[in-house]
C-alpha cells in the first residue's frame, strides 16, 4: 500500500487524537518500519490493518468508523496533491466519482505503477442517481464510503448513501447514491 495513505493517516491521528495517542497507536501496531512512511514508498497492507487495530484500541472506535472517518480526511487531501484532473471531471461528485477508476486510478497508476488500486465500476449515472460497485481483495470499503462523502463535502452536494455488501467477505460492495429532494 502507498505511503501516502499512511502519511495522511498518522498526521490526521496526531491532529485529531494527539501525538501521545499517535506514539501508543504506532508502538502497539508494530509495522514493518516502526511508524515510518515516506509518501512515495510501498508497504505492507498489513501495516493498515495493525495501525487501524491499534488505534482502534486504544479510542474505543470500532476499525469501519475510523476508516469511514479517515476517508472524509483524506479525499481534500488527495484532491489537493494531484492537479491532474481534466475539466469534464471536476465539474460535479457524480462525474468524478464515475471517473475514479478509468481516470483517476489510472493516472494514479502511471504515477506509481505498484500502487494496488480497487475497482470501482460504475453501473448507473445519471443526474439524480448513481451506482457504483467497488471491489477489492483489500476489503476497505469503508474506507471508500469516507472517501465519497468527501467528495460530495467537497463539491457540495445533499446525497443520500446507501451501502450493500454483496460478497459476505466484503470483497465486493455495492453504493447507491441518490440526490435528496
Ligand atoms: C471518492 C473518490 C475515491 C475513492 C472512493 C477511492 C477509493 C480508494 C480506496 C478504497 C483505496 C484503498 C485500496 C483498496 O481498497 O484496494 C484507494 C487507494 C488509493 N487511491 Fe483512491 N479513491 C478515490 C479518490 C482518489 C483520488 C482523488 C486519488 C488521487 C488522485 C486517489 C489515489 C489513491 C492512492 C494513491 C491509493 C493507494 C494505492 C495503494 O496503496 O497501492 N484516490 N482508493
Amino acid at each position: 500500500m502507498k505511503g501516502i495513505v499512511f502519511v495522511h493517516l498518522l498526521e490526521m491521528v496526531e491532529k485529531e487524537f494527539g501525538e501521545l495517542l499517535l506514539e501508543s497507536a504506532i508502538d502497539h501496531a508494530e509495522t514493518s518500519t516502526q511508524g515510518v512512511f515516506t509518501s512515495a514508498g510501498t508497504y505492507p497492507a498489513e501495516d493498515m490493518l495493525k495501525l487501524v487495530g491499534s488505534l482502534s484500541e486504544l479510542t474505543q472506535l470500532p476499525p469501519s468508523a475510523l476508516y469511514q472517518h479517515y476517508g472524509r480526511y483524506l479525499f481534500d487531501k488527495l484532491f489537493l496533491s494531484y492537479p491532474m484532473f481534466p475539466p469534464e471531471v471536476i465539474s460535479n461528485a457524480f462525474s468524478f466519482l464515475a471517473s475514479i477508476n478509468d481516470v483517476i486510478h489510472v493516472e494514479v497508476h502511471k504515477l506509481y505503477p505498484d500502487a494496488e488500486l480497487p475497482r470501482f465500476i460504475t453501473q448507473h449515472h445519471d443526474e439524480e442517481k448513481m451506482i457504483l460497485e467497488y471491489s477489492s481483495s483489500r476489503r476497505m470499503s469503508d474506507l471508500a464510503l469516507g472517501l465519497i462523502e468527501g467528495c460530495l463535502l467537497h463539491f457540495k452536494e445533499d446525497v443520500e448513501i446507501q451501502m450493500v455488501p454483496l460478497q459476505e467477505d466484503g470483497t465486493t460492495v455495492q453504493f447507491t447514491l441518490t440526490r435528496k429532494p
